[in-house]
């Protein structure tokens, strides 16, 4: 068993994948697919499923701490473990769980949020053991405003030693999450396979400075690194997808919407 966990994990460090072209010239699935990852997501263009209704979807986190080291891979930085399971509870369905095995970072973010890119987006990866091949991500966004994450400091602190990362710090005090974007997508990296469940989250988390730095070295600011691309592949197109968000339609469009709407009154009783 720990053999096949050690096959499997030098395996997925050695794909080597590049950012020259933002994934422009990566083959394959990546440029033939229909459902690719990741792509600019407007409230907009999405159904929104407001919270406690009938056919609200919701997350529960049960992540928690391990003992580990991160890896520098040649796409990200990753931590590799078993950080617990998050439970999708699907109106009039049985809850089931999702496990999950890794996370690993973007910076910039990868997603396009309203128009918005973030400063580090990170991946959850997860699998359900009862339907092999399902691949599920949560994807959590991180902004600087000052605020230092106590999360991401045990992930700084993973990368020179072995160190208690407790994935759950991002959810202390939260038992559920309630605002969100569910979608089919696809692995952002080669072979870029599809059928991946996205929920992405729409808290975003607090980041300082000097952890934003931390991320920025290794890809947007390293001259080493595919002339400083950041590890964020290009947007895809969103072609027939159905967006759901659960929880409110997003302010600013509403906002956006009525002041362009109220533009449009005051010009025609202008002319008129
Ligand atoms: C949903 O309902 C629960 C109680 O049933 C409540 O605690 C929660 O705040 C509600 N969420 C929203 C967004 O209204
Ligand atoms: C930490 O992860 C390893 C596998 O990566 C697992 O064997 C071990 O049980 C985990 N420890 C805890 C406390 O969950
Ligand atoms: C810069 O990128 C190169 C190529 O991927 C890598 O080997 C090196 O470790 C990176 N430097 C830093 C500071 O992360
Ligand atoms: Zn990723």
């Amino acid at each position: 068993m720990k053999l096949i966990y050690l096959v499997a994990l030098t395996f997925v460090l050695s794909l080597h994948v590049t950012y020259n072209e933002s994934g422009d010239d990566w083959t394959g699935t990546c440029q033939d697919g229909m459902l690719q990852s990741p792509f600019a997501i407007k409230d907009s263009k999405s159904e929104i499923i407001p919270t406690n209704t009938t056919r609200s979807v919701v997350l529960y986190p049960h992540f928690e701490s391990n003992f580990t080291m991160g890896h520098l891979t040649s796409y990200s930085y990753a931590l590799y473990s078993d950080w617990g399971y998050l439970t999708i509870a699907v109106p009039s369905q049985e809850p089931f769980n999702v496990y999950s095995s890794a996370f690993h970072f973007h910076s910039p973010s990868e997603y396009m949020l309203n128009g918005k890119y973030y400063d580090l987006e990170m991946h959850t990866v997860m699998k359900n053991p009862n339907a092999p091949g399902s691949i599920y991500v949560l994807g959590i966004f991180f902004d600087v405003n000052g605020k230092t994450n106590k999360f991401i400091s045990q992930v700084m602190d993973s990368e020179k030693k072995f160190t208690d990362v407790n994935l759950g710090d991002i959810f202390s005090g939260i038992d559920k999450i309630e605002e969100f974007y569910e979608f089919e997508g696809s692995l952002t990296t080669p072979p870029c396979t599809e059928g991946v469940k996205w929920f992405l989250w729409s808290e975003i988390q607090d980041l300082d400075e000097n952890q934003r730095l931390f991320f920025h070295k290794f890809w947007a600011g390293n001259a080493s690194f595919a002339d400083k691309n950041g590890n964020n592949r290009n947007l895809q197109e969103e072609n027939d997808r159905l967006v759901i968000k659960y929880g409110e339609r997003d302010d600013m469009s509403i906002k956006l919407e009525f002041s362009i709407f109220l533009l449009i009154v005051s010009i025609s009783l202008c002319l008129s």
